[in-house]
């Protein structure tokens, strides 16, 4: 399209976002963001200078200079269409009704940002089904401080894997008359209760991070949405790193891959996911494979790293590759893979999801084949923003999805946090 195309290293998104792309809009006449990073942050000062278009693109995966190319049409078509739809509106307003989920996000965070200030502010009470949870830690610090920088009070509250807990504090929430609840459930087979118990006051809800079935968020249609990131692309980015090994997962070369496999919180869709398309990467590529044994670690480093162990004494050389369905797990299992003095890479591999910092350090290091980024800033941005939406009465998308990202030794010092 005669374009000329330059692209930026951002670096660590926090700190660094604002910076270059004041810098890029000094000599670009489009800045195509990947979705939408610019939220919470307050972007007086630059959103006048350009039209900007925060579009849903791959994030990390502008390694070569082709950055048109990896943005689909239908994707460039869209943010065309935002940047054409905030240039005639001058206030970079509207949110697109035809763009993705992710992209109608990052479309109404100009309006969004300037709004708050003349909306003034709104209290948001915010649910974590724990927080001994790793994840989640890194979650909800990121999604407090998008809330504050929003000009929000915000009251978050730990549901200490209880849902009885966190059904009273919901309760309390209520009571102090919140204007949106941003709720991680602790059981999602209590969302529909939990639905049921907000609904008559007609406070809006966030879900994140356990996703509810849909029955649930139609059930309370316009005043409830799901932010999230669908685990089955994180179970087959794990398969496909097994994969990408110079054996192939196959490193007594019988022929067929033999694993175990140390699973989340049964109940939850992101465990179910990734332990069933981990796998079905591998199947799906003509590979054989073999369970020895799949072990229900509820996420927690210390269960896996006992269960592991056992594993390792019980069929030994036998396990050529450890799936787990979280970074946590998977520092659990490299404890007791050092210990049995086995070698990843040479002799057993392993791979985990979120991209936590111990573990993209061990992937670096070799210690771990690879890790899938499970995308907090991006989660917790989408968060924000469909608060913000609520706040404003504007309308909010049911879904917003997140893209997980593979982790190798190849990217991993992109993703040293
Ligand atoms: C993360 C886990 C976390 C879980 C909590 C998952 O998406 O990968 O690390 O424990 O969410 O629900």
């Amino acid at each position: 399209k005669n374009c000329d195309v330059s692209r930026k290293e951002i670096g660590e998104p926090k700190k660094h976002l604002l910076k270059s792309t004041k810098e890029l809009l000094q000599s670009c006449e489009l800045v195509l963001l990947n979705s939408g990073v610019l939220q919470g942050y307050n972007t007086t000062g630059i959103t006048g200078a350009c039209k900007i278009a925060p579009v849903k693109m791959l994030r990390y995966e502008l390694k070569e200079n082709i950055i048109m190319k990896m943005i689909s049409r239908r994707d460039f078509l869209k943010a065309s269409a935002v940047v054409g739809a905030t240039a005639a509106m001058t206030a970079c307003g509207g949110s697109s009704s035809t763009s993705t989920a992710a992209s109608s996000v990052a479309a109404s965070s100009a309006a969004a940002s300037s709004a708050a200030a003349t909306n003034g502010s709104a209290n948001i009470g915010v649910c974590i089904y724990q927080f001994a949870d790793n994840f989640m830690t890194l979650y909800r610090s990121d999604l407090e401080e998008y809330l504050k920088d929003m000009g929000y009070a915000v009251t978050i509250v730990d549901g200490k894997n209880d849902q009885n807990t966190q059904t009273e504090q919901i309760n309390t929430f209520l009571q102090q008359g919140v204007d949106v609840l941003v709720i991680n459930p602790v059981q999602t087979t209590s969302a529909q209760t939990i639905v049921d118990t907000v609904k008559p006051s007609e406070t809006p809800i966030v879900f994140i991070n356990r996703e509810p079935d849909k029955s649930v968020l139609d059930s309370y249609a316009d005043k409830c949405c799901y932010v999230g990131a669908d685990a089955r692309q994180s179970g087959t980015y794990q398969g496909e790193l097994i994969l990408e090994t110079e054996t192939q997962g196959d490193i007594n070369g019988d022929g067929k891959i033999t694993y175990i496999m140390c699973k989340g919180d049964p109940e939850n869709i992101d465990a179910q996911y990734r332990t069933e398309y981990s796998i079905k990467a591998l199947t799906d590529a003509g590979k054989e494979v073999e369970c020895l044994y799949e072990y229900l670690d509820n996420w927690d480093q210390t269960t896996a790293q006992q269960d592991v162990a056992n594993a390792l004494s019980q069929y030994g050389d036998k396990i050529e590759v450890v799936f787990c369905n979280n970074d946590a797990m998977a520092l659990g299992a490299l404890q007791s893979i050092q210990q049995a003095n086995r070698t990843v890479g040479k002799d057993i591999y392993l791979v985990g999801v979120d991209a936590l910092a111990e573990a993209v350090q061990d992937v670096l290091d070799g210690n771990m084949t690879g890790t899938v980024l499970n995308d907090d800033v991006g989660q917790a941005t989408a968060a924000a923003e469909a608060t913000k939406l609520y706040v404003e009465g504007s309308k909010v998308e049911q879904y917003y999805w997140v893209d997980y990202v593979k982790v190798t030794k190849d990217n991993a010092s992109e993703y040293v946090k």
